[in-house]
């Protein structure tokens, strides 16, 4: 082996998700070496081999291998997305204690490598997924993300893009709280551009609220609607981890609504919750606290609230 530094991602979890993540991975040309681990491992194996076919045509190299828990020993990160998906109906705090069983087994096997990097976990309930993960692996907590709310703000960002005809990169809203049904929209701080939206509300007659509020029901019940048409939803939230990925591995000081551990910011303690957060290679530098109004207020309480229900019940077993 060369004692040269690579950058590598061990993924657990190759069903859709964890493929789109991956082929999008190796799109970017993100990182130089791919581990791939599923419980089932021909599965695993064939993705492996079907996603070194497309190597030539790679922006860069990757290595990609079907792998064992051993190779969590040195990598730089692992992004969980084993486990069980939304069945169409079911919400994501239902799946609560079948995954976090299968996470405690998973998470075991991974420290027994001596794994010392930083989680990335995308698996549902994703912040209390996280949470486990924090808690079964004893890493600091800015060494374990969860991708929180990251896919929802860039669908919010998306559909207000389309609602102004305005490139959705240059739309900057973000939506906070869980991943599911108590999300919020934080209508205060969103911009069109240079432009606070409260501002372009006030101006234009033509933009009522309710369209607002139309937009943000879309997308909180994104998912659902995907799922009744597709039976799950995986390129957005691939696209959404690598994103993190290129976040934490480059280094980049890049603000993302992943699920933090709250330690008494916005007056909560000891949950995962999506919120802004600076992430760069030492996982999660710093929370950014929002002024939010009062009515956010309530509704980030609610939804804190709920989650810490649900784990009260769905993770003690
Ligand atoms: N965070 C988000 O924004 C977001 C978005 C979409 C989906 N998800 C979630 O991602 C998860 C995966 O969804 P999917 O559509 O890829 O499901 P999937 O069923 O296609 O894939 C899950 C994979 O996990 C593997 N697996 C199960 N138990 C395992 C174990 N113990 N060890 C290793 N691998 C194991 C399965 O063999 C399967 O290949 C679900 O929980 C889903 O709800 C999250």
């Amino acid at each position: 082996m060369s004692n040269e530094k690579v950058n590598r991602v061990v993924l657990i979890g190759t069903g859709a998700v964890g493929c789109s993540y991956a082929y999008s991975l190796i799109n970017q040309g993100v990182v130089e070496e791919l581990v791939l681990i599923d419980v089932n491992e021909a599965k695993s194996e064939g993705e492996a081999m079907d996603l070194n076919h497309g190597m030539p045509f790679a922006p860069s190299p990757t290595k990609v291998w079907n792998g064992s828990y051993k190779d969590c020993e040195g990598a730089d990160l692992v992004v969980i997305t084993a486990g069980l998906a939304q069945k169409p109906g079911e919400t994501r705090l239902q799946l609560v204690e079948k995954n976090t069983k299968i996470f405690k087994q998973i998470v075991a096997q991974i420290m027994e490598n001596n794994f010392n990097g930083i989680f990335l976990v995308a698996t549902n309930p994703v912040d209390i997924l996280t949470y486990v993960t924090y808690k079964e692996s004893g890493l600091p907590k800015e060494r374990v993300i969860g991708s929180g709310t990251v896919l929802d703000s860039a669908r919010l960002r998306f559909a207000l893009g389309q609602y102004f005809n305005i490139d959705t990169r240059n739309v900057h809203a973000a939506i906070i709280g869980e991943h599911g049904d108590t999300e919020l929209p934080v209508w205060s701080h969103a911009f069109i551009g240079v432009r606070p939206l409260e501002t372009i509300l006030a101006a234009k007659k033509d933009v009522k609220k309710e369209c607002l509020e139309d937009i943000f029901v879309n997308v909180r019940d994104a998912a659902y609607q995907i799922i009744e048409r597709k039976g799950a939803t995986f390129y957005g939230i691939g696209m959404s981890l690598v994103r993190i990925t290129k976040a934490i591995l480059n280094n980049e000081n890049s603000i993302l609504t992943v699920s933090s551990y709250l330690d008494g910011e916005y007056g909560h303690k000891d949950v995962y919750v999506g919120v802004p957060s600076i992430i760069n290679r030492s996982g999660i530098r710093e929370i950014i606290k929002i002024d939010l109004n009062e009515k956010e207020t309530e509704q980030f309480n609610h939804s804190v609230s709920v989650l810490k229900e649900t784990m009260n019940s769905g993770i003690s077993s």
